[in-house]
């Protein structure tokens, strides 16, 4: 088979990684990738967001399956571009992919049946926007209703950060389109944990449960990012709480979707608060989490290929996921300033000394060659994600691999797992 994998960051990397071990796989490309992904892939110079010319050229080099990372080509309509043309693709189609796109369908939709989340106004009006947010009070959430680069998502302590997140996305337009809309959120309390899962419109075959550390600095504070470390299993999901995710979030909304006339194939991620053994929908995202995905697929034992493809054909109910029972961390090393701005072509030194250490991957994202040498080239440059007996040591392992690798500028959290480790669950 010659698979096509769309992106380039850590996410599109794991699943390189873990597609290539499929003794089904002959060749695979990736676009438009990035260092780390190049050992394992050919490269292409085709942006993730330029679906035409990834279609055009999926077909001309008969790709048989195309498996896509980031939300921006989902939303675009990429799967029904590659269906169009009789390729097989592997992710949400546009109207799916909705569900992420617009924070107002995603929580219309919940509402509608009855799907756990947090209570919601939205409002076009700034004027309407401003009378309601005087009156509901805080804390309170401010969101651009499009996608924001995870950026769109305000959290308000004070009537004036609310005031102020409303002035900022749609009197400034600070997001464009995306913010033509807001959606006002009660603010959920409580522990988050990341709940993916494969489904094709009626089979949900979970992953396992992770959890994402979404602030730059330790111990949760400063401003969020796309994830600074993940961590697999998430303890704050027990049985109980797994139990109800499944009945009352993940199957009702795939069957939600369908009945919407928006048959959902693909990974389903639901972002969850939890608390009291309760969990609501903080969002939903029509893709793999990035970093969580580097730790799921490091303990996902047995092939990733034909789950994809049971995925698109509707044969999931045939299948099973065999899992490491053993707990995976990343720990994602950044660039100095992110997730403000930040420079990029520092040199990376210490690959070759953390690729020595057992047990552990170093997932690359924003990197590229220069001169022979591997550069920064992003703001999340790597993933370094290692797996062990038990939590504290697969933590140990990881930041072993990290304080390996250096550059000018290299930032990175040194709290990641450790509230899993306080909850006591020592796996
Ligand atoms: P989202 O992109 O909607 O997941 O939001 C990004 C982050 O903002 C989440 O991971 C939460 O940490 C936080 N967040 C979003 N919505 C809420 C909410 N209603 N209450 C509390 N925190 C929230
Ligand atoms: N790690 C959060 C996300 O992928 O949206």
């Amino acid at each position: 088979m010659k698979i096509l994998v769309i992106g380039g960051g850590g996410r599109e990397h794991g699943l390189v990684w873990k597609i290539a071990q499929s003794p089904a796989v002959k060749k695979i490309y990736c676009a438009p990738g990035n260092a780390g992904i190049a050992r394992q892939a050919e490269c292409l110079s085709i942006s993730a967001e330029d679906v035409k010319s990834l279609a055009a050229w999926a077909q001309k080099e008969k790709i048989d399956l195309t498996v896509v990372g980031p939300e921006a080509p989902l939303t675009m309509g990429i799967v029904d571009a590659f269906e169009a043309r009789g390729l097989r693709i592997f992710g949400a189609s546009q109207k799916a992919a909705e569900i992420e796109g617009s924070k107002f369908f995603a929580k219309d939709l919940m509402k509608k049946y009855g799907i756990p989340s947090g209570d919601f106004q939205a409002f076009e009006d700034y004027g309407a926007a401003v009378g309601y947010v005087k009156k509901a009070g805080t804390p309170i959430v401010v969101k651009a209703d499009g996608l924001a680069s995870g950026k769109g998502v305000i959290l308000c302590h004070t009537l004036e950060e609310a005031l102020a997140a409303l002035h900022l996305i749609m009197v400034k337009k600070a997001f464009g389109v995306a913010g033509r809309r807001v959606v006002v959120e009660e603010f959920l309390q409580g522990e988050e944990a990341s709940f993916l899962a494969f489904t094709d419109g009626e089979t949900v075959l979970p992953l396992p449960t992770s959890q994402d550390h979404k602030a730059i600095f330790d111990h949760d504070l400063g401003p969020n990012t796309g994830g600074m470390g993940a961590y697999s299993p998430a303890p704050v999901v027990s049985d109980q709480v797994h139990r109800q995710v499944m009945e009352q979030i993940m199957i009702p909304t795939v069957r939600a979707m369908a009945q919407e006339g928006r048959k959902y194939r693909g990974v389903l991620y639901a972002g969850l608060m939890i608390k009291d053994e309760k969990a609501k929908v903080l969002e939903f995202n029509a893709r793999f989490g990035d970093p969580e995905t580097q730790p799921l697929l490091m303990r996902m034992k047995g092939d990733l290929v034909p789950v994809l493809k049971a995925t698109i054909d509707g044969s999931l109910s045939s299948l099973t996921v065999e899992l490491d029972e053993r707990p995976a961390v990343c720990v994602v090393m950044a660039s100095k300033g992110y997730p403000g701005p930040y420079e990029k072509g520092k040199v990376i030194s210490g690959l070759e000394e953390a690729a020595k250490i057992g047990d552990s991957f170093v997932f690359h994202a924003g990197t590229a060659f220069k001169e022979g040498k591997i550069v920064t080239n992003g703001g999340r440059v790597l993933g370094v994600t290692a797996i062990a007996r038990g939590i504290e040591e697969a933590i140990g392992l990881a930041y072993e691999a990290v304080e390996k690798i250096s550059w000018d500028g290299v930032y990175y959290r040194k709290d990641i797992g450790q509230k899993t480790l306080k909850r006591g669950d020592r796996k």
